[in-house]
């Protein structure tokens, strides 16, 4: 079986639809036919200034929200990048093969740090492109399914990959970005033309899993649309009619055409209801699920230390394997 990895950052209280419809989703797809591992990257998420008990807090949401979502652990080894020390060891590793210019290249980087400020931007946003790559090679990952601002990063791991196993034997396999063509790139509903983000301050715009129908059903009413009245998909010139045409789509399964022609004629107001009732019923069960499991913290840790010690077991064979071909003394 085909190996997959992915990770998200336990950076806000709930995931927002962007993570679900470009990655989370198709998590749960992947996770049959695969040999699936999901992992929560808080050590990504320390790259940014956390509070303890915040972090604690959003890890374990996390884990809800994607059993929630349909990840089963079962079918799949979810778990937490802390409890794997191997992530670091090869991450260092990793930082190693990287060139100063290749890693000051990347583009999220390069946006953080200058939102952040030379000052206050710390060296692990740098080398968190390295960490990535150790999460993803550690587990011989053949796809990795992520939202389209991911791109580079599996770029990086793929080059990285390449570069070790030229100078010291095959040792990694190339993974493949697994991103899909219509909903790799999830808009903000009041900026449509900048992506919904967990960090964006204006939280109108982000439709989170954890918010309650009520506010969700107000946040898409209230969604901004373009000039014009018709329901067409145009991303240049409705770049908001095109965003929530996806998000429509994407959940409930329609196609993009069949919504233009089943809207054909009537006005923004019933199509961003129409899209309202679709995100807030597809929701409603996912939030309930998540608070039911956030009532039970032993079953989380649970779930996660078992899926923490089965991936440190896979983790380590990659390590040895790697230290064995650098020369390390074993
Ligand atoms: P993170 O936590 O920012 O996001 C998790 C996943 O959600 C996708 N995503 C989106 N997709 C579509 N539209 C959007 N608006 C949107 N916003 C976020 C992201 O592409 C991602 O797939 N660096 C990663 C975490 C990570 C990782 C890994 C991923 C660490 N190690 C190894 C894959 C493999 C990140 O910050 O994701």
């Amino acid at each position: 079986m085909k190996r997959v990895l992915s990770g998200i950052q336990p950076t806000s209280d709930s995931f927002h639809l962007g993570n679900y419809l470009g990655a989370v989703k198709q998590w749960v797809e992947l996770q049959d036919g695969h040999d699936a591992f999901y992992c929560i990257v808080d050590l990504h998420a320390l790259t940014v200034e956390t509070d303890p008990a915040l972090l604690r807090k959003r890890t374990l949401a996390s884990a809800a929200q994607l059993l929630a979502l349909g990840i089963s652990p079962e079918k799949s080894t979810l778990f937490v990048q802390s409890q794997v020390p191997q992530h670091n060891q090869l991450g260092w590793i990793m930082e190693c093969m990287t060139g100063f210019g290749e890693a000051s290249r990347m583009t999220q980087f390069k946006d953080k740090s200058s939102k952040a400020g030379a000052d206050s931007a710390r060296v692990g946003l740098f080398t968190y492109p390295m960490l990535q790559a150790a999460d993803i090679l550690l587990y011989q990952a053949h796809y990795v399914p992520v939202g389209e601002d991911q791109r580079q990063h599996i770029e990086l791991t793929r080059d990285l990959a390449g570069r070790f196993n030229s100078r010291y034997g095959n040792t990694f396999q190339l993974p493949e970005a697994y991103i899909l063509k219509t909903a790799a790139k999830i808009n903000d509903i009041q900026e449509p033309t900048a992506k919904m983000s967990k960090s964006s301050g204006a939280v109108a715009g982000v439709i989170e899993i954890m918010d309650t129908p009520e506010a969700n059903l107000k946040k898409i009413k209230s969604a901004m649309t373009d000039a014009g009245r018709e329901v067409k998909y145009d991303v240049a010139e409705k770049p908001g009619i095109s965003n929530l045409l996806t998000i429509h789509s994407a959940l409930s399964g329609k196609s993009i055409a069949d919504l233009e022609n089943e809207f054909e004629g009537k006005g923004y107001g019933d199509f961003k209801s129409a899209v309202a009732e679709v995100v807030v019923e597809y929701l409603r069960p996912i939030r309930a699920k998540a608070v039911e499991l956030l009532e039970d913290e032993e079953h989380l840790l649970d779930i996660l230390h078992q899926g923490s010690e089965k991936a440190r077991s896979v983790a380590q064979q990659t390590i040895d394997a790697t230290y064995k071909n650098l020369g390390v003394v074993l």
